[in-house]
């Protein structure tokens, strides 16, 4: 098959031929059809690496063109230019695998870029990752890398007793589920496990949150509430973002850890709880008590046993099992086949993860919806990072790779909305509103 050869399979017959001369001049071997029985008359005859098809030709579409080009050569690639676009033939160009999706008027320039990069995506040696998952653990932890094995270690030491164990890592880290490990390897892993977030809940809902409060207590209750120390009895207690609590909260929770029993707010009678508690922070607390926003004997408390958890970019050893792990993941949630190429996780590998596994997890996820072609290379790692860095709007190309990744997660996801906008990251009504300027509402 030459590379260098391309059928346009249009039937309007000016811009057919503006088509022709213009990938001519750019030194194409070029092949056209006026409709969809000549394109797969040709597509029959040889097959394309490359074919440029308008969408609405006659009985039959640019659809029916790109399942005949895919079925001849399975990598061709289809690009796809239309002037009349809809959600319905997004997701059918998407669905059968189109390479690029090009509303008109199509700028040529544009085109062009497209064509050269849909031939470089098909030249370039860029072997896939092996994506057989034997390798990979039944735990929910991944990572084979030193700092992780000695993680394993002291989970495995300290599980089994009742310890107090503070959990010290940066954001996206593990400090949940390493939390939830601790539990399940402990004796207590058949009573609950009670994660809560001190961070997230109001100071003077903390209280009632954690002990428990009577009908009447406060306004709005009308009954009484279990507080987390007591659903929790006889298991463990994640008090996440314990650095984030109220100083006036401390003291309150340091006469628990030291006397273990609960008074719900507006009783007089306290109960004994039998928890064990794990906190977690990804502050410097040490350094807030140097500087008294901390409670140096609730310190003491809390860290009996600390464990620190290392950071994405200390094990970039594990970023390939961990990328390999949510390809399959999200794969699987969202039936599709991307694959990861040697380039790509070379560039996974080298980012240095300031969200750490978290922002892996979801950039894996994004990419699994959006890579071109359902290959993850270098460059598409590339743009997902950039896009998910903050960056300064309103340049043209950017607005188009934006619509490019709306019209691949909407059809990812059928439609929905809700879904899509989150794995966007945009609110579901900015999503409308862009939606309605591509004239997709
Ligand atoms: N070693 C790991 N193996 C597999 N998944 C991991 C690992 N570490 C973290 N994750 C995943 O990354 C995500 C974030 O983990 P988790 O919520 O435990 O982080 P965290 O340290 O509590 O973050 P934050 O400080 O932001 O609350 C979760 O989806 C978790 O499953
Ligand atoms: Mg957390």
């Amino acid at each position: 098959m030459n590379m260098n050869s391309l059928l346009v399979v249009e039937d309007d017959s000016a811009w057919r031929s503006t088509l022709v001369d213009f990938f001519e001049l750019e030194g194409f071997r070029v092949e056209s059809a006026a409709s969809t029985r000549e394109a797969m008359a040709r597509l029959e005859q040889q097959p394309f690496p490359i074919v440029v098809s308008d969408i609405y030709l006659d009985e039959r579409t640019g659809l029916d063109v790109l399942r005949a080009a895919r079925k001849a050569n399975d990598s061709c690639a289809v690009i796809l230019m239309t002037g009349r676009g809809s959600m319905e033939t997004v997701m059918a160009a998407t669905e059968g695998n189109v390479f690029e999706y090009l509303a008109k008027p199509v700028d040529l320039d544009r085109l062009l870029a497209t064509v050269k990069r849909a031939q470089s995506s098909l030249v370039t040696a860029d072997d896939l990752v092996d994506d057989d998952p034997d390798d990979l653990p039944e735990t929910e932890l991944i990572g084979f890398s030193p700092v992780m094995v000695n993680l394993y270690k002291e989970i495995a030491r300290v599980a089994k007793t009742d310890a107090t164990v503070l959990l010290q890592g940066e954001t996206g880290t593990g400090k949940e589920l390493v939390a939830r490990q601790i539990h399940r390897m402990s004796l207590r892993s058949a009573a609950p496990f009670v994660p809560v977030d001190c961070g997230a809940i109001a100071a003077s809902l903390l209280e009632s949150e954690l002990f428990g409060a009577m009908r009447g207590a406060y306004t709005g209750a009308d009954r009484d509430r279990v507080g987390v120390f007591e659903a929790a009895n006889h298991g463990t207690v994640l008090l996440d973002e314990i650095g984030d609590i109220d100083h006036g909260f401390q003291l309150k929770l340091l006469r628990f850890l030291q006397e273990r029993q609960v008074r719900p707010l507006g009783s007089s009678r306290v109960h004994a709880v039998d928890v064990r508690i794990v906190a977690a922070t990804h502050r410097d607390v040490a350094k807030m008590v140097d500087e008294e926003k901390f409670r140096e004997d609730l310190w003491f408390r809390l860290n009996v046993v600390p464990i620190a958890i290392p950071p994405l970019r200390e094990r970039a050893g594990d970023i390939d099992h961990l990328a390999r792990f949510y390809l399959r993941k999200y794969n699987e949630r969202y039936k599709l086949s991307a694959k990861l190429t040697e380039s790509g996780l070379k560039e996974l590998e080298n980012y240095t993860w300031p969200g750490n596994v978290r922002q892996l997890q979801h950039l894996v996820e994004r990419l699994t919806i959006l890579a071109p072609y359902g290959r993850i290379d270098a460059d598409a790692v590339r743009f997902a990072i950039e896009e998910a860095e903050p960056r300064d709007n309103g340049s043209e190309t950017l607005a188009d790779a934006e619509a490019e990744q709306i019209r691949r997660v909407m059809a990812a996801t059928n439609g929905n909305k809700s879904r899509a906008a989150r794995i966007l990251g945009i609110e579901r009504k900015t999503l409308y509103r862009k939606l309605e300027k591509m004239g997709l509402a």
